[in-house]
C-alpha cells in the first residue's frame, strides 16, 4: 500500500475559535498536503464576528460529536470543564481527539489513559506542553527511563516575558501582565500564570511521559513569580544570576524523582538564561548524551497552532502516545527525601522558622527585607505553609537539589543569624 492510501483523511470538528483556533484555521486553509478539513466550528458566543464563513460555526456540540463523518475532534477552548465533557465523550464515540488543554489534561490524566486504551484512539496534547517545542513526543520516543536524568524548563511564556521586561525594560509588573494578556500569551485567568499552576499542570504532564509518573498537579510543590519583589531580583543580579520560573524532575541516586515548580536563580551560562520573553526552554539530560536544550515559542496563536498542527499530521498515520515509561517498565516514584539549597526573602523575622533549616549558608537584611540562603529538608516545603506567606519569596539555586546530603544541624550559625537581625 503507498503511503498515500495509508494516510487517514481528517474530516475535524473544530471547538473554540479564540487565538489557537483562529490560527489554526489559516494555516489549515495553507496546508492542503495534509488532507485535513474543518467540517464544523463549535463556539459560545453566536455573534462575535469571525474570520471565517458564518456556515461553518454552530453553538451545538453535539452537532459535532455525532456526526459520522468527523474522526477527529480538536478542543482549544478555555473552559477546563467542558473541554474535558467534549474530549471525553469524542474519545468514548471513538473519534481521535487533540486538545492543548494543559489544566484539564493534568488534572484528568489517569482517566485520559484510561479511555485511549479502553476504546484504543489517539489523544494527543503536543500544544498543552510549551506550544511550538515538541517535548511531549520526544520524551515519550527518544528518552528511555533509565538514561533520563531530568529535565528542568521554563514552561510558561507569560511569566517569563513578565520577568523579562521588569528586568531588562525596568517596566512594571502589571504594565508587563497586561502587555502578555494584550499579545495572547496568558490565561483568562493570568493568576494560573503568575502563581505557577499553568507550569505545574505542564510539569505534571511531562512527568506521565518522562518517568511514567501520574500525579495531581496539585500535589506537587510550586509556586509562581507572585511573591518575587525588586529587592530579590537585586539580590539575584549582585550573584551574578537572574531569576526564572522553572519547572524540573530530577532523579535521585536512589532511583527516586525529585519534582517542582518555583523561581530559580539562573547563571549567565545555563541555556534558560538565554530564554526570553514568551519564548520557553527546557533542558534534558541523560547519561550518555549530557545536556540537551529544547527551545522556542511556548505561548501565542501560531506557536500552539503549530504544535496542533503536527498532532493532525500524526494522526494521518494513527500515531498514539504509548506512555511507554508507564506501561511497560516499572514507573518511577515521587520523593520528598532530598534536601534543596534555597533562599528565602522576608520582611519580618517571625515569618520565617528558622531553625527549620538543616544549615544556613548566608544572610543579609537591609530596611526593606532579609534575605537568609541555607539548605532545608523539601518536605518543610511539602508539611508547612510559611514560605508561601505574602511577604515571603522563596528562590532555589542552581543545581539545588542535593542528593545524599548528611544533615549538620549547625545550630550556632543560626544563633548567630537571629541574634543580628534582632
Ligand atoms: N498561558 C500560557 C503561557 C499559554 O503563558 O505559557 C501557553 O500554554
Amino acid at each position: 500500500m503507498s503511503i498515500q492510501e495509508q494516510q487517514t483523511k481528517l474530516n475535524i470538528g473544530l471547538f473554540g475559535f479564540g487565538v489557537v483556533g483562529e490560527g489554526l484555521y489559516k494555516v489549515l486553509e495553507h496546508t492542503p498536503t495534509l488532507n485535513a478539513q474543518i467540517k464544523k466550528v463549535c463556539i459560545r458566543h453566536p455573534h462575535k464576528k469571525r474570520n471565517a464563513p458564518a456556515e461553518l460555526f454552530t453553538t451545538d456540540a453535539d452537532l459535532l460529536l455525532n456526526d459520522d463523518s468527523i474522526n477527529v475532534i480538536i478542543e482549544l477552548i478555555d473552559d477546563s470543564a467542558a473541554a474535558y465533557n467534549i474530549v471525553t465523550t469524542a474519545l468514548r464515540k471513538k473519534k481521535a481527539v487533540v486538545s492543548a488543554n494543559k489544566k484539564m489534561i493534568a488534572e484528568h490524566i489517569e482517566e485520559l489513559i484510561a479511555l485511549q486504551l479502553l476504546f484504543d484512539v489517539p489523544f494527543l496534547y503536543e500544544a498543552a506542553c510549551c506550544a511550538s517545542i515538541p517535548i511531549i513526543r520526544n520524551l515519550e520516543e527518544y528518552y528511555d527511563n533509565d538514561l533520563l536524568q531530568g529535565l528542568s524548563g521554563i514552561v510558561n511564556g507569560s511569566t517569563n516575558y513578565i520577568l523579562t521586561k521588569v528586568s531588562k525594560e525596568r517596566i512594571s509588573f502589571n504594565d508587563a501582565l497586561k502587555q502578555a494578556q494584550e499579545a495572547g500569551f496568558a490565561e483568562s485567568d493570568p493568576s494560573l500564570d503568575v502563581n505557577g499552576i499553568d507550569a505545574v499542570n505542564k510539569l505534571s504532564i511531562l512527568l506521565a511521559h518522562a518517568y511514567g509518573i501520574i500525579t495531581p498537579p496539585d500535589a506537587l510543590i510550586h509556586t509562581g513569580i507572585q511573591n518575587l519583589n525588586n529587592d530579590d531580583a537585586i539580590f539575584a543580579k549582585e550573584k551574578g544570576y537572574e531569576i526564572k520560573l522553572v519547572a524540573q524532575a530530577r532523579k535521585l541516586a536512589d532511583g527516586n524523582i525529585a519534582a517542582f515548580v518555583a523561581p530559580q536563580f539562573i547563571e549567565s551560562d545555563n541555556q534558560l538564561a538565554s530564554v526570553k520573553n514568551e519564548y520557553n526552554g527546557v533542558v534534558i539530560e541523560s547519561s550518555l548524551a549530557d545536556k540537551q536544550f529544547f527551545y522556542g515559542k511556548g505561548a501565542g496563536g501560531f506557536p500552539t497552532a503549530s504544535a496542533v498542527l503536527s498532532d493532525l499530521s500524526a494522526l494521518r498515520y494513527n500515531y498514539k502516545y504509548e506512555y511507554k515509561k508507564l506501561r511497560y517498565q516499572v514507573p518511577s516514584a515521587l520523593t520528598d527525601d532530598f534536601y534543596v539549597k534555597v533562599c528565602i526573602s522576608f520582611k519580618a523575622l517571625l515569618q520565617v522558622p528558622h531553625e527549620r533549616f538543616d544549615k544556613i549558608l548566608e544572610w543579609s537584611s537591609n530596611e526593606q527585607r532579609c534575605h537568609v540562603t541555607g539548605i532545608l529538608h523539601f518536605s518543610e516545603l511539602v508539611k508547612s505553609n510559611w514560605w508561601k506567606q505574602p511577604n515571603v519569596s522563596i528562590v532555589f539555586y542552581p543545581d539545588a537539589i542535593i542528593d545524599n546530603y548528611v544533615p549538620e544541624k549547625t545550630g550556632v550559625l543560626q544563633e548567630e543569624f537571629v541574634e543580628q537581625l534582632c
